[in-house]
This record gives structure tokens, sequence and C-alpha cells, in this order.
């Protein structure tokens, strides 16, 4: 296997968010060599009206982002969110958590050309998946991984988009699979942590990579609001809009450089 470049982007929040990334693609392929473009985008289109089914991805954004080059596209607990669930589970790029029980779709995609192999895996933490969501109740994150080890192929580098709320168990997972895996990868807190880790075995881990999208004030992607009011308890039915937040587009990214054992050798932030 040869060594290999990678940009990893956290959950793309909105269809402009995505069209913007687009955009920007080419340019951050080119400046950076990239050989790889994975990004999470469960929450690239608002297609409801609560954080319960409004958050999916739509066969026009998914194409957008093919498009502009982009080689694994990820989800998470929005992965069932939204009109076109059947159509976009069915591509062949996207990747939806392994760990639950779903016909549809895929939970990991091996990326293969010029020597690198890259295969990327999706896992749902269940601190990730709340009651009355659309996404099946996650299996335990462990137990998922040995069987999906001992069960099937994966082939070349391993990357595995872990989508949780605790920093705390994404690090102990990571931890769990140093030198087995080449990055364990944090989705869906959409803030993004600081600091990039390389474990002592090579395995490459960073708590979350962070939102792609307006920041607002408060840096999700979203209007807080909507939040703020479900929090104190307000009357359901008078809660603000549920919608995209303003401001300046913000990229949550990092890049990652695999050595040709699949070692993460650097890992750094890209904004
Ligand atoms: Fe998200
Ligand atoms: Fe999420």
């Amino acid at each position: 296997m040869s060594a290999m470049t990678m940009l990893a982007v956290g959950d793309i929040v909105g269809a402009e968010a995505a069209a913007w990334l687009a955009q920007r693609l080419p340019i951050l392929r080119d400046q950076y060599e990239i050989d790889w473009v994975m990004v999470n985008a469960e929450n690239c289109s608002v297609t409801g009206s609560s954080p319960i089914d409004g958050f999916g991805m739509t066969t026009e954004v998914v194409d957008m982002l093919l498009t502009a080059g982009v080689d694994a596209i990820t989800g998470g607990n929005h992965s069932w969110d939204g009109p076109d669930v059947d159509k976009v589970l069915a591509y062949p790029q996207v990747v939806r958590p392994i760990n639950v029980s779903e016909a549809r779709g895929q939970g990991l995609v091996t990326l293969d050309g010029a020597g690198r192999t890259l295969t990327v895996i999706n896992m749902l933490s269940p601190t990730a998946a709340l009651p009355g969501m659309r996404a099946p109740q996650p299996k335990p994150l462990w137990p998922s991984w040995t069987e999906l080890a001992a069960s099937t192929s994966l082939p070349g580098a391993i990357v595995v988009d872990l989508h949780g709320e605790s920093p705390w168990e994404k690090a102990s997972f990571a931890t769990a699979l140093d030198g087995r895996v080449s990055a364990v990868l944090g989705t869906h807190t959409h803030d993004a942590s600081l600091r990039g880790h390389i474990l002592p075995a090579g395995t490459g881990y960073i708590a979350d990579l962070g939102m792609t999208g307006r920041l607002g004030f408060s840096g999700g992607g979203f209007d807080p609001a909507y939040f703020a009011a479900q929090l104190r308890g307000d009357n359901p039915h008078k809660l603000p809009a549920y919608r995209l937040a303003t401001g300046r587009m913000t990229l949550g990214a990092l890049l990652l450089r695999l050595d040709a054992s699949g070692h993460t050798k650097a890992i750094t932030r890209v904004s």
C-alpha cells in the first residue's frame, strides 16, 4: 500500500454549506494533494420541522458532493431522516452506521485507486441515538466492532467515523483500537475539537471533526433558540422556528497523512 492523504470533513449542515464545500473542494484537493475525501453529511439537507426527523440527506445534495469529488459520505443518527432515505442509502458511496439492524445501504465502503486502499466505516454510539428518532437503536460499540473484524474483510487503511456525544467514549474506543485502524474520527457534536492526537501504536484520533456550515452564535450550524426553548420546557406547540444559523461559514475538517503501513503520521486541522 502507498502512503496517502485524506481530508475528513465533519457534519455538513444544510445544502448551502454543501455547495460552499463543493466549490472549494477542487482547490483543497490540489493545495494539500489529497487522495481521498470523506465527509459526514447527515445534516446536509434540512427536510423536516424538528430535530427528530429533519436532518437527513437528499439525492440532490449527495449528487452535488459526489460531483465535486467527495469519495465517501458518512452519516449517523440522521441517516434515516428525510424523504429520500431509500435512494440515498442505495448509493455505493453513502455509508450509514454499521452497528444497526438495517437491510438497506452499507456500513462501510472500500475506496481503491493508484495503490491506495481505504476502508471507511461508520459507527453510531448509543449516546447519539435519542428516543423518537427514526434511527434504529445501535448495538454496543465494542461487540459490534469485534463481530465486524472477525467476519468481514477490511482492506487497506481503515478509518472509523464514530458518531457519538461523548469525547471519553470516543477516546476509549480509539485507544482500544490503537494500531488496528488508521484513525478514529469523532462526529455528531458539531463542536470542533482543537487537537488531533496520534496514539502510541499509530492510530489518529480526534474527539470531533466539527461542523461545516454557518457559525451563528453557538457554533452548531442551527439557530439554538429552538433547543433552548425545548430545554426550558416551553410549550412544544409554540417552539421557535427550527432553522439554520446565520453568520460566516466554517469548515470542520482534518487532514490526515498515513504512511505505507497505514499509521497516521500527521493529523492537522484545515479551516
Ligand atoms: Fe450532525
Ligand atoms: Fe448526529
